[in-house]
This record gives structure tokens, C-alpha cells and sequence, in this order.
């Protein structure tokens, strides 16, 4: 519009003014021309920049568009014995696709601009530890900060291959700290198998409060369940707004399900970051044994002891729930997890079964290294110190906790002979990754700052300034879920906090299931609430829920 008028004001001034076909007229006209110029320069100027502000990021291909070329894989298909194949609501020529491409990664958190947060700063004596994401600064450096990036997803990434994609200096210690935070951006497209007993409930919490806060869309279990249909493998329908449509990007993926990559990669986007979290298989089935102490395996049994000395052998795999007692992290996986250890096929099945971890996922934490393992993962999806800060969740009472005999680890390690092979492997990648991408020195350093603003937070926002057993805790509501045997403890909000910074503290201790609900509650309440219900009376007129015969997760 302004260069229109302006080329019509060039062009009268050129044919249509006597005063111009003259030549300029006077000094005095001339001084007023050029006047007239500066003052159309400034205002095209202004209209360029409110132009430029604007200008919204050309939208990505749909992610799921980006899945068409898929591969068949055997690995999965291969490993669905037991009943749950019978039931298996999928359909059974599923295929496993192949890996994510990430050429078309620009930044998708570029669609969840900074700017609007406030930052709130917990007060701590002299120390403040800033609870809020990202402060707004980083929209300043957003163009080199995209520039950079797209360049460096040129170097396209397998899962196999690296944590970060960020340039790290060798020398941590040289002063490129500013530098390094504009040379990557923070994922937003996250997958994180949660498996059992592994302290994946705080990292569930740890998503939970970043996308929250950036309003980041999750993929939540259909109708407010609290589980992914676990032990069911995982299909896209079991995600509320997929049959529905009524979603159209899913950033984050986190609750229990028992994985199946092919429909994973339905839902969410080709650039996704996968991860995931094991657990030392021996203290892993001391857990288990007092969580799941009601599962039909266990029932009968006086002590895990007498379960590996002769209960076993009475352990029928067909029967509900009896998963938990044996290999369940190759289960959640999406493994065949009754394997013995002295089968002529174990080895080729440990084998198969950690080539497809290693090729599906990014990043394998270890719950013994939990401090290290949140380094690793805030390096990797390029997130701050503080937002992979933590309370420990779902955590038992040590009253609960029992020692286990030299002779019992090690039958528990034959029995759960294909975890611990998964294990030893995911540990030895977990130490490599350290000292290849952020070196033992650094990540010693970079976990004392983590404890030190853990240790301030937990000062700011906890009454007792640890976690307590249920019965002590005074909001019920933020009472977490007992089950089984074990004491599930919680926490106490520090009363002498203001408002602002008891929301904040709350998130951090608001338990799974009371913060799946609000979420689900916050997502669909708002832009999707009418769309759902149409979708849900379609979905039952149509009699297509899928959902029918679905057993009651174990909760
Ligand atoms: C998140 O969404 C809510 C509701 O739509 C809006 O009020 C808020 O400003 C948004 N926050 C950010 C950081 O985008
Ligand atoms: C295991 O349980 C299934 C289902 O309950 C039953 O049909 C089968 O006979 C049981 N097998 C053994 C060996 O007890
Ligand atoms: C451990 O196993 C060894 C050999 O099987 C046996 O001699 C020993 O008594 C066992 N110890 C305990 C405490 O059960
Ligand atoms: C895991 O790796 C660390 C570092 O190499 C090692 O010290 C530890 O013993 C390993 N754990 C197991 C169970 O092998």
C-alpha cells in the first residue's frame, strides 16, 4: 500500500507537475521534496518492521505426512507372544517406521514464543533460584538462534547416534557459555517411555510442569484414564483428540504404555526426541516384588526369596498382570519378556531387543545415575539447569525397603536375565554418552549445581524440607496414589510462601494422577471441548472406541 502511493507520488511528481518537468523549481521546493521523502522512508521503515513482526514461521509439513515411507521391521512383530497378541486392538500388519528425519526440525518451539512468561524468582536469603522458563531475552537472539539451527540439522541425527546436536566446546571452562545457549533450541517434541518403578514418575512431573508452562500440547490416555491402556501395545486411537482430529500437533508423549514405535510415530511428530529410563533390574524386582505384591505371581508367596526358589516355576504368563514379575522393562518395551536365560535363543533375543532400543531411541537414562541422567537430558533437549529440577515422586518409605542376600541378586539377575543384559548394555552407552558429550569433569560440576538449586528449592517450597509419609501429608489432594504393599511418600508446601511461588512449589509435588487429570481437564476444556463431545457421540453412534474389553490397568 505505501509503495503504491509512493510510486504514484514519483510518477505525478515526474509527468503531472509543471514544477518537476521544470526541474526543481527553487531551493525551497527541492528542500521540501526531499523532506517529504524522509518523512515516506520513515513511515515504509515502521510498516517493514510491524511486517516483519508479525510474520508468522511457514508451517511445517503435517507430522504425520513425514511417516509415509515406513519400513518393515520384524524386531517387534516377532517378540508379541503371550496373550496380549490376541487382544492387541492394532492391526497386526503394523509396521515400524524408520527413524525420525529431523531436516525439517526447525525449531517448532518457535510457535511457543517466550515473551508472555513471568519470571518468578524464589526468594532464598540471598540466592534466588528462577522458576520460570526461559526469560524473555531469548526472542531477541531468535533469528541467529534460527539460522543457527536449521544449519544444523543439515547434520541429520539417528537415535543411535548422538544426545546432542549442539557444537560443544571442548574446553567447558572457556567462555562461551552465551555462545552456546544460541546455538541450540530447546525440543519440544518429546516421547518418553515411562516404565515401572524406575523413577519415571518424576520425570513425568518434569514434563508435565515444562509443557504445562508453555502450553505445549500432551498426548493423554482417551476419556481421562491415567495410562496409555498399559499392558495393551500402545495404539494412536488410545490418545485423546486422535480419532477425534481435534488435536493437530502433539508435542509431548509420557504416560504408561507398552511401546509399539510404529504407532507412536502416528501421533507424534517426525522430529520427535525419544528417551526413556532403566533401572538396576535386582533393586528393580525388590520394588516390584512390595509394589505388586497382589499380582497373581506373587500372591502366595511369603518373600521374593521363596518366589525365586520355587514359586516360579507355578508363574503362568498367561494370567494378568504376572508381566511385572519378570523382565518388565523388556516388556514396556514391547519385548517378549518370558525369556530364559538358558534358551539357545537368548542370545539373539537380547540381542535383537537392544538393536531396537539403540534404534528408537535418542537417550536411555539410568535411574542410579538420576542426577547425571537429568544432565544428559537437559543437554539433549536443550533445556535449562532449572527446568529439570525435581522432587523425587512416587518414592517409597524406607521402612518398606528390603535388603536382599548376595545369593537372591543373583537369582534375581537369571531370571530377569534379558533386563539385565538391556541394562548392562544402556549403562555402559549412558557413561559413554557422559564422556563423549559433556566429559566426567563437567557433568561432576553441572550435578553440584543441580543438588545446590534442588537443595534451595526444596528449602523455598517443602514444610519439613523432604518428603514425608501419607499419613503426615495435610492436602489431600496432594496425597499420592498408595498401592500394595509399599508407603508411597509425599510432601508438605511450605505455609510462609506467597501465592505466586506456592502455585509454582505445587506443581513440583502435585502427584501423577491428580496432575494427568488437570491437564487433560486444562487441554480439553477449552478450544476442543464442544469438538470432543461431537466426537465422542460420533465415535459411539459409529461404535468405533475400540476401547471394548479393555481390562482396568493395574492401579
Ligand atoms: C497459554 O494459554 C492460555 C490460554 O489460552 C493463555 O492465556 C496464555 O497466555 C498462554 N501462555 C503462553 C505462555 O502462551
Ligand atoms: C495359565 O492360565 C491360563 C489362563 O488363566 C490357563 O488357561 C492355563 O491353563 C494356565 N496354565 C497353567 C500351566 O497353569
Ligand atoms: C548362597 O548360595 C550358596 C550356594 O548355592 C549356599 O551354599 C549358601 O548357603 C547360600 N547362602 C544363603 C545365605 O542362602
Ligand atoms: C554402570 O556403569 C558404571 C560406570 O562405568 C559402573 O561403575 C557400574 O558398575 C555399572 N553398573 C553395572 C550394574 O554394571
Amino acid at each position: 500500500m505505501m509503495f503504491s502511493l509512493l510510486t504514484k507520488w514519483i510518477r505525478d511528481l515526474s509527468v503531472g507537475s509543471s514544477c518537476a518537468r521544470r526541474g526543481l523549481c527553487s531551493r525551497h521546493h527541492s528542500l521540501w521534496i526531499l523532506f517529504i521523502i524522509f518523512v515516506i522512508c520513515i513511515a515504509i521503515q515502521t510498516f517493514v518492521a510491524h511486517q516483519a513482526r508479525n510474520y508468522k514461521f511457514p508451517g511445517q509439513p503435517h507430522p504425520r505426512a513425514a511417516n509415509k515411507d515406513q519400513q518393515p521391521s520384524a524386531v517387534h512383530d516377532a517378540w508379541e507372544g503371550g496373550h496380549w497378541q490376541k487382544e492387541r486392538p492394532v492391526d497386526k500388519s503394523a509396521k515400524t517406521s524408520d527413524l525420525p528425519e529431523t531436516s525439517q526440525a526447525l525449531s517448532h518451539h518457535l510457535h511457543h514464543p517466550n515473551q508472555g512468561f513471568e519470571s518468578l524468582s524464589l526468594q532464598t536469603g540471598m540466592d534466588r533460584i528462577n522458576l520460570a522458563p526461559r526469560s524473555g531475552v531469548a526472542a531477541e537472539v531468535l533469528p541467529r538462534k534460527r539460522f543457527l539451527s536449521k544449519r544444523r540439522n543439515k547434520a541429520s541425527r539417528g537415535p543411535s547416534s548422538s544426545v546432542s546436536t549442539r557444537e560443544r566446546p571442548t574446553n567447558t571452562l572457556s567462555p562461551t557459555k552465551s555462545f552456546k545457549d544460541t546455538t541450540c533450541q530447546p525440543k519440544s517434541h518429546i516421547f518418553f517411555l515411562k516404565t515401572h518403578k524406575t523413577a519415571s514418575s518424576t520425570i513425568l512431573n518434569i514434563l508435565y510442569r515444562y509443557g504445562e508452562s508453555r502450553n505445549l500440547t500432551f498426548a493423554l490416555p482417551l476419556n481421562k484414564h491415567s495410562q496409555l491402556f498399559y499392558p495393551h501395545f500402545f495404539a494412536s486411537h488410545f490418545v485423546e483428540g486422535v480419532s477425534s482430529r481435534s488435536v493437530k500437533e502433539f508435542n509431548i508423549m509420557c504416560n504408561h504404555m507398552r511401546f509399539r514405535k510404529s504407532e507412536v510415530a502416528k501421533v507424534m511428530p517426525a522430529d520427535t526426541f525419544y528417551f526413556s529410563i532403566l533401572r538396576h533390574p535386582v533393586s528393580m524386582m525388590e520394588s516390584i516384588f512390595t509394589y505388586y505384591k497382589s499380582i497373581p505371581a506373587f500372591q502366595k508367596t511369603r518373600s521374593l526369596d521363596s518366589f525365586l526358589e520355587n514359586s516360579w516355576r507355578s508363574y503362568n504368563t498367561s494370567i494378568t498382570n504376572n508381566h511385572y514379575a519378570r523382565n518388565v522393562l523388556a516388556f514396556d518395551f514391547g519385548f517378549e519378556n518370558n525369556v530364559n536365560e538358558d534358551a539357545v535363543d537368548f542370545r539373539d533375543r537380547a540381542r535383537v531387543a537392544i538393536a531396537a532400543i539403540q534404534r528408537d531411541f535418542h537417550l536411555i537414562l539410568i535411574s542410579e545415575y538420576f542426577d547425571e541422567s537429568m544432565i544428559l537430558l537437559k543437554h539433549a533437549l536443550c533445556w535449562s539447569l532449572e527446568d529439570v529440577l525435581s522432587f523425587k515422586l512416587n518414592s517409597r518409605s524406607k521402612q518398606t525397603r528390603h535388603a536382599l542376600s548376595p545369593n537372591t541378586t543373583e537369582k534375581i539377575k537369571r531370571w530377569n536375565a534379558l533386563d539385565w543384559r538391556i541394562y548392562l548394555h544402556f549403562n555402559a552407552t549412558f557413561w559413554h554418552k557422559v564422556e563423549s558429550q559433556i566429559g566426567k569433569e563437567q557433568m561432576k560440576r553441572e550435578v553440584l549445581k543441580l543438588r545446590q538449586l534442588q537443595a534451595k528449592l526444596s528449602h523455598t517450597c517443602l514444610k519439613e524440607g523432604e518428603a514425608v509419609d501419607p499419613a503426615h501429608i495435610k492436602d489431600a489432594g496432594l496425597k499420592p496414589f498408595q498401592y500394595g504393599a509399599a508407603v508411597i511418600q509425599g510432601y508438605n508446601l511450605n505455609p510462609d510462601i506467597d501465592e505466586l511461588t506456592k502455585t509454582k512449589c505445587q506443581k513440583f509435588i502435585t502427584p501423577e494422577l491428580q496432575y494427568t487429570n488437570r491437564l487433560y481437564t486444562q487441554q480439553f476444556s477449552e478450544l476442543t471441548k464442544n469438538k470432543k463431545k461431537a466426537a465422542r457421540i460420533a465415535a459411539i453412534h459409529s461404535g468405533k472406541t475400540g476401547m471394548k474389553g479393555t481390562r482396568k490397568p493395574l492401579w
